[in-house]
Parts: C-alpha cells; sequence; structure tokens
C-alpha cells in the first residue's frame, strides 16, 4: 500500500455545519427508509406510533379496514400535532389545536365549528401521506415517494438475516433511549469498522475471536460477522450498519435494533430495542447491560471525536482501506448522497 491508496476523510466541517444538515435532511434522510416503531405496537385498530423522520413528525395508525397508513403529523388547518405522545390506541385523529377531525385514511371528516363549514373543501384537505411498510417486527416509513421499495432499500440484509431467529421467534425486551453529543456521520465512521475495538471496548475485545468485514452494494451496509467467545453475545452474530443510520444486531439468542436519528448538528439521539428468547428475561436484562456499556464507550468516543472535529484545528484526515473498509465505505455513501438533488417535500401547490 502506497501513500495513494489512503482516502481523505469528510472534511471535519461537515460535522457541525448546519448547511450540511440541512442538505443531509433532504438529500439523505428523507430519501430512505426509517424505523418508526414495532409491528406489534400496532395490533387495533386506532393503535399509533409516533416519531421524526428528517425533522418532519409523522405518525402511522391502524385503520378499522386493518390497514395501516402513515400521515405527516400536522394538522391542515394552522398546522396543529394529531399527536403528542409516542403511541397509543384512539378513537378518531382529533386535532389537538382547535379539534378538527380525521378519518384513519386521512380524510379530513370534520373541522366543529368552523365559519361556513361548507365553504371548505374537505377533499382538500386531507392529511398528507406517508409511505409505510414493516420487516419482521419493524415499522419503517420514507418520506420520498420515488424511493425503492422496503424490501428493495433492505437488500442483502433479509438475506443475511435469514440464519439466524427473526424477532417473532423472541419476545420484545424493552428499548432505551440515548441522547448523544456527536454528529450522526461521527457516530456512523465509527460503527463501521472494528479498528478501535481494543482500545474503545475492552471486554468486548476479548469476547471477539473473530471479525469479518464486508460491504455490500446490495442495500448499501457494513456487515460484521462476528464469531464470539461466548457470554451474552454466545458464539456468533451478524452486526450491520445500514446506511444511512441504523444498525442491526443479529445472534443466536438476541437481536438488537438501533436507529440513529440525527437531531441536529452534532447531535444525535438513539432509540435502542432489544428482543430475546421468552421467559429469559434474565439473560435479557444481561444483554442489555453489555449493549448499554458498549454504546456507552462508543458514544464517549465520538463525543470526544465531535469536539475535536469542532475545535477548528482538525481539518481532516485519512482512511485506512485495509482497517477501515466500512468507513471507507460510508463515507463514500455520504459523498454520493450529498451531491443528488433533494427530495421534494411539496404536498401543496
Ligand atoms: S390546527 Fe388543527 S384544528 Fe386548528
Ligand atoms: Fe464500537
Amino acid at each position: 500500500m502506497t501513500a495513494a491508496d489512503l482516502i481523505d476523510t469528510l472534511p471535519a466541517a461537515w460535522y457541525a455545519d448546519p448547511a450540511v444538515f440541512q442538505d443531509e435532511r433532504r438529500r439523505i434522510f428523507a430519501r430512505h427508509w426509517h424505523l418508526l416503531g414495532r409491528g406489534s405496537q400496532l395490533a387495533e385498530a386506532g393503535d399509533y406510533i409516533t416519531g421524526e423522520v428528517a425533522g418532519l413528525p409523522v405518525f402511522a395508525v391502524v385503520g378499522r379496514d386493518g390497514v395501516l397508513r402513515a400521515f405527516h403529523n400536522v394538522c391542515r388547518h394552522r398546522a396543529g400535532p394529531l399527536f403528542t405522545d409516542d403511541s397509543g390506541r384512539c378513537q378518531a385523529l382529533r386535532c389537538r389545536y382547535h379539534g378538527w377531525i380525521y378519518g384513519f385514511d386521512g380524510a379530513l371528516r370534520s373541522a366543529p365549528g368552523f365559519p361556513d363549514a361548507d365553504a371548505l373543501d374537505k377533499a382538500s384537505f386531507g392529511l398528507f401521506p406517508v409511505r409505510v411498510a414493516s420487516w419482521q417486527d419493524l415499522v419503517f416509513v420514507c418520506l420520498d415517494d420515488d424511493a425503492p421499495e422496503l424490501d428493495t432499500w433492505m437488500g442483502a440484509v433479509t438475506e443475511l438475516a435469514a440464519p439466524f431467529p427473526a424477532m417473532g421467534d423472541f419476545v420484545f425486551h424493552g428499548e432505551k433511549t440515548y441522547e448523544g453529543a456527536c454528529d450522526w456521520k461521527a457516530y456512523g465512521d465509527n460503527s463501521c469498522e472494528g479498528y478501535h475495538l481494543p482500545f474503545v471496548h475492552g471486554d468486548l475485545a476479548k469476547a471477539v475471536t473473530s471479525c469479518d468485514i464486508r460491504t455490500y452494494e446490495d442495500g448499501g451496509f457494513v456487515g460484521f460477522h462476528v464469531g464470539y467467545a461466548g457470554g451474552v453475545r454466545e458464539a456468533q452474530g451478524l452486526w450491520i450498519y445500514k446506511f444511512p443510520a441504523i444498525l442491526l444486531h443479529f445472534g443466536v439468542r438476541s437481536i438488537n435494533v438501533e436507529q440513529v436519528e440525527a437531531t441536529a448538528p452534532g447531535r444525535i439521539r438513539i432509540r435502542s430495542l432489544y428482543w430475546v428468547p421468552e421467559g429469559e428475561s434474565a439473560f435479557g436484562d444481561a444483554y442489555r447491560a453489555d449493549s448499554d456499556l458498549v454504546i456507552g464507550e462508543d458514544m464517549g468516543v465520538c463525543e470526544r471525536v465531535q469536539a475535536n472535529l469542532e475545535a477548528g484545528l482538525y481539518k481532516g484526515g485519512k482512511l485506512s482501506p485495509e482497517k477501515e473498509p466500512g468507513t471507507v465505505f460510508f463515507q463514500r455513501l455520504v459523498r454520493d448522497a450529498l451531491a443528488l438533488p433533494p427530495v421534494s417535500l411539496d404536498k401543496q401547490p
């Protein structure tokens, strides 16, 4: 390998620049499928889950016809919210501001007390729809009408995960939210390589006996095929970093999914969900504690990196294609995506 084989990192300024962040909302996050919640939260008519994609509030709700639909969480009257909580069951979609009511299909049903109600063409004031689809117990939404179907977007992830137990074989074992003072790209850079393992994760490094890291164009993700010396991770596992920002960890006895949300330049929120075999809640607690430690270690180093990226001395560095092929791949996807035109979110004339 020569100096010419080394690859420039993304510019440090991209990790904190509000203009880059706005570009990423429209050119990256709005283009991809985003994990909103779990299908098992959506069993009955009126069950809903809410969240944010690319900075836009959205929700998914089950209709009386059993169909799951998703919409922007914005009322067509004066932009009030339909929901202000995370999840639940409702009888109707009623705006929290002045009480306009929509059907579970998003159609405006009534605008109570609105002067000259007949003057309002209800058919033109339905909620703005959002695409929704499921894989295993995960419910995803996508703001881009032209993006591929969820299955296509998942690409080879589905096939690689197939030998492992599915979420339906396990029971849900809770979730935890983390707020981090680092950019989603810093967390992504870190999640796509195993180079840092011995320095950042002492215990995990001791448990890992082999790690084969590959990049997958079909689905745009980095896959870590890991062998372990037993412990909560058992003998083998598959770690996936799926662009732009979801991590999927499949094990013989556990599944962990982390959805990373870019909340502001240099700020993330991680939602980490767990599944383990039924009746194994003590094991589930131990697995979660281990995961919590690893996430904390990663977040800790990423926050220090972020502080250095923002301090202004370091402008950029070099990546090794040999030691950091996943990070090279991730940063290429970021560059490519930012070169594309933004997704149009316009729903109104
Ligand atoms: S903003 Fe929804 S009813 Fe007024
Ligand atoms: Fe790590």
